[in-house]
């Protein structure tokens, strides 16, 4: 099963089990409020089904929102129209092959993912090349 269809399945139940598990989340929200500064275009990459798409829609002047994951942006797309948040693009990507050309964005957001990716190295890189910043990255985070 590829990777994509793997978090497709979890998507259903994803909000019901980050409840139970994951108490950092409000501290996150908090630093994002902090460091607002500067970020005018903001990446999420492995947005999930939204735990803090809303939040950066509500400091950015334009957030586009992606995952790996069909199932997961579609979720993501329903919470956030339940929740009446507008002005979010969103998008089916991969974060180790962005869909967008060098220094598109000022910030990349991703939380609670690099983890879970096959090749986060190559995604690093792809953060620094649509940030255009240098990211210099050892290949033993690729399992
Ligand atoms: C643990 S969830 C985190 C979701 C959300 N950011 C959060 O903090 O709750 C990990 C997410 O990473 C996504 N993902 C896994 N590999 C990915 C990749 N290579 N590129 C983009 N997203 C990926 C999964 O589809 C899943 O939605």
């Amino acid at each position: 099963m590829s990777e994509a269809a793997v978090w497709d399945k979890l998507a259903r139940w994803y909000d019901r089990a980050v409840r139970l598990f994951d108490r950092s989340y409000p501290a996150v929200r908090e630093r994002l409020r902090r460091d607002r500064e500067g970020r005018q275009r903001v990446l999420e990459i492995a947005a999930g089904t939204g735990q803090f798409t809303p939040d950066l829609a509500g400091i950015c002047e334009q957030v586009v929102a992606s995952d790996l994951a069909p199932a997961m942006v579609e979720r993501l797309r329903q919470s956030l129209r339940e929740r009446g948040v507008e002005g979010v693009d969103l998008a089916v990507m991969d974060a180790t092959s962005i869909d967008a050309p060098d220094a598109a964005f000022d910030a990349v957001f991703c939380a609670n993912a690099l983890h879970v990716m096959k090749e986060p190295a190559r995604a690093l890189q792809e953060f620094g090349r649509v940030l255009q910043i240098r990211i210099h990255c050892h290949d033993h985070l690729t399992p």
